[in-house]
């Protein structure tokens, strides 16, 4: 199979996740996790293809139309079985090579048979079986063969046939496991962040006024692939000026012009997990006063909600710390009027801090795992890992002086919790002012 940049993961890491799985299932159940379908583009033509993350996680195998079975049996014996597409000669020729089964089992250590046969194969792990897991509702395709196979041992139980009567969501279970990362994860997360973060420094070295957004975007994109991460993780965000403000913002097709701060929200994809970094900078390398105070406020912010991401702390100690520094800021500088402690119990500065504070990150950006267990904010514990992202708007029109108006600054690192507290795993761009503009000028 071709190489690439790209590190691999070895066969047992998948395998010791799988077992960790399946420890968790009851004896006679059987488990079933499919690969993501391919999404057509235009006519015969598809979007390029991405690995369902749960199916990333349990097998590493990179291909659609693949389906892992795993079985446990009333003995609580595990089995564990790959279908996969079959070598064809024309298809390879047209569309690309394919590993077959010898040699999928032979790279990812698992059993693997083509999927000719995957209805029958399907129906025979569920037969006799008590509990069914898998995730219903994601692929339509592999809904309808599940449902048409419950509907078969159902209906023949002559011959021989018999329905699980218990069924489970795998996502929960499996999104549990992701959310505390294993070596092998960690040692990946840590290269997705780290070219991310030098792509963060190539665009503020390159930045120029009346260049347009997409370019930064080319620039940040080119870094990524040339370290051998293809995708990024998600859709670059280039907002120069007033479009800083709009949060998801991927159009990245205006010119960015001299005296605005430009917003850069972008991370990798490597082997399939993702980085996310947020950084705001001037697009002529120079803060101007009001830019300068409004980055400073969102900086201790971010500095202050990065400080309480600690074991035993949680999500309400990092908002408390960012809405203090953030309301603290906002008064200082005349964008909120009033009582500092009522301010913040109000948290008035939710008028221009307009998103979450953070959020998982893995194998999806946005990624799997409960925030809250039986209600309440589930403490950190070494091994997951965060963003921690606060940021002010104030679009054109907003209620304060007009000096503020358009500007938009979200500052944004991954956080790894460790024993001690947690690793800053993208810390290699820089966020201080002084530091930034050293950047810009060449001066470092
Ligand atoms: N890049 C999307 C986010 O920061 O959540
Ligand atoms: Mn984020
Ligand atoms: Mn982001």
């Amino acid at each position: 199979m071709a190489s690439t940049l790209v590190p691999t993961v070895a066969p047992a890491v998948f395998a010791s996740r799988r077992a960790r799985l399946m420890a968790q299932l009851p004896n006679n159940s059987v488990l079933l996790v499919s690969a993501a379908a391919e999404i057509t583009r235009s006519r015969d033509t598809e979007f390029a293809f991405r690995q369902d993350s749960d199916f990333n996680y349990l097998t590493g195998f990179p291909e659609p139309d693949a389906l892992l079975i795993m079985q446990k049996s009333a003995a609580g014996e595990m089995t564990e079985l790959l279908l996969c597409r079959p070598k064809d000669e024309l298809a390879e020729i047209w569309q690309g090579r394919r590993y077959g089964a010898a040699l999928a089992a032979e790279t990812f250590g698992l059993p693997a048979i083509s999927h000719e046969n995957l209805p029958l194969e399907v129906q025979n792990a569920l037969n006799q079986k008590t509990t069914l897991v898998y995730s219903q509702g994601t692929y339509a395709e592999f809904d309808a063969l599940v449902s048409s196979t419950l509907a078969t041992l159902r209906k023949y139980p002559k011959k021989g046939y018999q329905a699980p009567t218990q069924q489970f969501d795998l996502r929960p279970i499996i999104a549990e496991l992701r959310l505390f990362k294993d070596e092998a994860e960690i040692s990946m997360m840590q290269k997705a962040c780290k070219i991310s973060a030098q792509a963060h420094c190539n665009a503020m070295q390159q930045c120029k006024a009346d260049m347009w957004e997409y370019q930064l975007e080319a620039i940040i994109r080119f870094h990524f692939a040339m370290q051998g991460a293809r995708d990024a993780g998600y859709n670059t965000i280039v907002g120069g000026g007033e479009n800083g403000c709009i949060l998801h913002y991927t159009d990245n097709n205006a010119q960015l012009k001299d005296g605005d701060l430009v917003l850069i929200d972008a991370g990798c994809e490597l082997a399939g997990y993702s980085a996310d970094i947020t950084r705001t900078f001037p697009v002529n390398g120079k803060f101007s006063a009001e830019q300068a105070a409004l980055y400073q406020v969102v900086l201790n912010a971010q500095y202050a909600a990065c400080a309480a991401v600690k074991p035993g702390n949680s999500t309400k100690d990092t908002v408390a710390a960012a809405i203090a520094e953030l309301t603290k800021g906002l008064l200082e500088l005349g964008i909120l009027q009033g009582e500092l402690d009522t301010l913040i119990k109000e948290q008035a500065c939710k008028k221009y801090f307009i998103h979450g504070l953070g959020h998982w990150l893995g194998l999806d950006v946005h990624d799997v795992g409960a925030y809250k267990v039986n209600d309440v904010e589930r403490p950190f514990e070494p091994g997951m890992v965060l963003t921690i992202e606060p940021g002010l708007y104030i679009p054109t029109g907003s209620d304060c002086d007009k000096k503020w108006w358009g500007l938009a600054v979200r500052i944004e690192d991954d956080l790894l919790v460790i024993k001690e507290g947690h690793l800053n795993l993208t810390d290699d761009v820089p966020k201080e002012i002084a530091a930034i503009e050293a950047l810009m000028a060449g001066s470092v």
